[in-house]
């Protein structure tokens, strides 16, 4: 009896206590995320030329070659948590591991090479200063700008992309996500004083912004242009539910690619769309009250029609992705430094999609999950691929929105 009434005076007081305050929470799942990365490295170091991505259906690492937009995130969450942790053993992984894609600098088949390089070698040069990091970074640039193209003023995603409709097949692709990509060009003009980078990548994000956002803020995944006209042909999904859908990852990339773009030209258009795209995620309907959003805003809704080919019809589950609300709570801590009176309040969102991700609902147990820090994202359903699942680039973003409400709690 009397255990029963110390149990119940105990609920009754913590209930008035706070939530654990930051700094314990940011320590917390940093020391989780040391232990996780440090059993992965285990499983990685032995094929040390593939990379951790996902997990397969008996729940094993599936990781991938040296070509596939993810092979930065793995190299870039063990700079993060080296970085956080002062973690030299880390450090060393980051170094063996980042050193791995040094033939990518010459990589020019598609436009994830902001992903590859700047995610790993990045975060490798901001770290150390070593000025061999920093050159393969601006061939990495020069590689990038390979794919821009004048008349229609973007830098080509994809080679080509063939419709789930089933009837056209695009030469001219551009995804939302490649507003990732300029930052490693931005980087590359200030570090060579050369503009032409910029100015790719000023074009580039202002062609996105004419004909991939729509008026209220929301994305289209696929725009696709004539090279000799440089007319706006098309507006597809690849990996939403459907071509006037929002597809959830795709959003988040562009609120944190408009906001990335503002900071580094300071061009009211590029906050104002970065906002409108963040208010656009933050206030749907369809965003769950952990804001975690399903895989697509729209999916399941009867007025939004997937193509023939597409598998969306085939997985009517409403899978959350956890890999959109880690990109949306990191680029939500910087967009707060340039909001003005909104800043608080979307800091405060992102602190709440943090706290969500490193709920048990979300974030793994300790050596489950091929060692991944988050379940619960989505890679493709259009593609019938990574249904709710471990995805590396979740964690990166999870770790860099850590670090970044890591740096507001100060030392
Ligand atoms: N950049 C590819 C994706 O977000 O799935």
């Amino acid at each position: 009896m009397k255990s029963f009434i110390v149990v119940i005076c105990c609920m009754a007081f913590c209930s008035f206590l706070p939530l654990t305050d930051g700094k314990t929470f940011v320590k917390e799942n940093f020391r989780f995320a040391s232990v996780q990365l440090k059993n992965m490295l285990v499983d990685a170091d032995k094929s040390p030329n593939i990379f951790p991505k996902t997990i397969d259906a008996k729940g094993k690492m599936h990781a991938t070659n040296l070509y596939d937009w993810t092979t930065g995130f793995f190299p870039g969450s063990l700079w993060l948590a080296a970085e956080s942790l002062h973690d030299k053993a880390l450090e060393n992984k980051a170094i063996e591991w980042t050193n791995r894609l040094e033939p990518l600098q010459y990589f020019t088949q598609h436009h994830d090479l902001g992903f590859m390089m700047y995610c790993s070698y990045g975060n490798a040069y901001r770290l150390t200063g070593n000025k061999a990091y920093r050159d393969i970074l601006i061939q990495s640039a020069k590689s990038l700008c390979t794919r821009f193209n004048k008349t229609a003023g973007s830098i080509k995603s994809w080679n080509k992309f063939v419709s789930w409709h089933g009837n056209k097949t695009y030469d001219f692709p551009v995804i939302i996500d490649n507003m990732m990509n300029l930052e490693l060009l931005f980087f590359a003009s200030k570090q060579t004083g050369d503009p032409i980078y910029k100015e790719i990548a000023i074009k580039h994000a202002e062609t996105t912004m004419k004909y991939q956002i729509r008026d209220d803020y929301s994305s289209y995944h696929v725009v696709c242009y004539d090279t000799l006209t440089g007319k706006m042909v098309g507006r597809e999904t690849a990996q939403g539910y459907a071509d006037n859908s929002t597809w959830s990852r795709g959003q988040a990339w562009g609120i944190y690619g408009f906001t990335m773009v503002y900071r580094e030209t300071k061009d009211p258009k590029y906050l104002k769309t970065a906002m409108g795209m963040a208010d656009w995620y933050l206030n749907a309907n369809s965003l769950p009250k952990d804001k975690v959003p399903y895989w697509d805003f729209n999916m399941g809704d009867t007025a939004y029609h997937p193509g023939k080919n597409s598998h969306a019809f085939q997985h009517p589950q409403p899978y959350r992705d956890a890999s959109a609300a880690a990109i949306t709570a990191s680029a939500l801590f910087e967009l707060a430094n340039y909001a003005g009176a909104k800043s608080k309040w979307y800091q405060a969102q992102a602190i709440a999609i943090l706290e969500s991700l490193a709920s048990p609902a979300y974030r793994a147990t300790e050596g489950s999950d091929a060692n991944f820090l988050l379940k619960h994202s989505v890679g493709s359903i259009a593609h019938g691929v990574e249904i709710d699942v471990p995805l590396i680039y979740a964690d990166y973003y999870f770790l860099e929105a850590l670090q970044r409400y890591q740096k507001i709690l100060g030392k």
